[in-house]
């Protein structure tokens, strides 16, 4: 630390005389302004290097333009059910669901898993744990708050995984 470079001038002579003073200020200022300018300099550079190598899965389009169209991939089916990787996995969807429909006035899942259309249908009945009311009674009504089944069972479609992973499934 050179203390001397903030001492303030003494009138007794011992120290820097005023003009020595404001040569000092200057090369304060100067360094000030120099460290000021790299710092800046580097957050540009480090904001560039992320810009370029971040792209979100919807690209680099400008917000307010409209996302580039993925690719329609067809869902698979698959043969007799989809092992589970733990216990209490909503099943995956062997079959292909393009044609079904989840709205207020229908839910076609239902003409087949419902518990009045199971059998007939010979599909598997919609899970036990969907006719529990969120405060435990259990009903023959199926709880609403399984309605939307797509929120947990899911098609499946022949694609390579997005990053890879290790992921093993649970010993059961
Ligand atoms: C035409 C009747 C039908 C319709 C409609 C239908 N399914 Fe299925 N589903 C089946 C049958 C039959 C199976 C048994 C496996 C197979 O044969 O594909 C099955 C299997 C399943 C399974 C696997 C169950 C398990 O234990 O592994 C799930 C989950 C499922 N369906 C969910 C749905 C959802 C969600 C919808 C609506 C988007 C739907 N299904 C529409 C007939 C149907
Ligand atoms: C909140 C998540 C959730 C929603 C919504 C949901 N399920 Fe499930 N489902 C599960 C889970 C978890 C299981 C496994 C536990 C069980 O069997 O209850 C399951 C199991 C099932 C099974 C297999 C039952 C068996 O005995 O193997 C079928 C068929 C099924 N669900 C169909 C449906 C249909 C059709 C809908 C929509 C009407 C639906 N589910 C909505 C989570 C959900």
């Amino acid at each position: 630390m050179q203390k001397m470079c903030i001492a303030a001038p003494t009138r007794h002579g011992s120290g820097p005389s005023p003009g020595i003073w404001a040569i000092m200020m200057e090369e304060v200022m100067k360094k000030f302004l120099l460290i000021a300018l790299t710092a800046t300099l580097m957050g540009v550079g480090v904001g560039y290097v992320a810009r370029a190598e971040v792209a979100t899965l919807r690209g680099n389009n400008p917000l307010d333009a409209s996302a580039k169209q993925f690719d329609r991939r067809k869902q698979t089916t698959v043969e007799g059910k989809i092992e589970r990787s733990w216990k209490q996995q909503p099943p995956s969807i062997p079959h292909k669901i393009e044609k079904d429909e989840i709205t207020l006035q229908v839910n076609t899942c239902l003409r087949c898993h419902d518990a009045a259309n199971f059998k007939k249908e010979k599909a598997p009945k919609v899970g036990d744990s969907h006719f529990v009311a969120a405060d435990g009674t259990k009903s023959d009504q199926m709880d609403l708050r399984r309605y939307f089944c797509t929120q947990c069972h899911t098609p499946q479609l022949d694609v390579d995984p997005l990053v890879e992973n290790t992921f093993e499934t649970v010993k059961q």
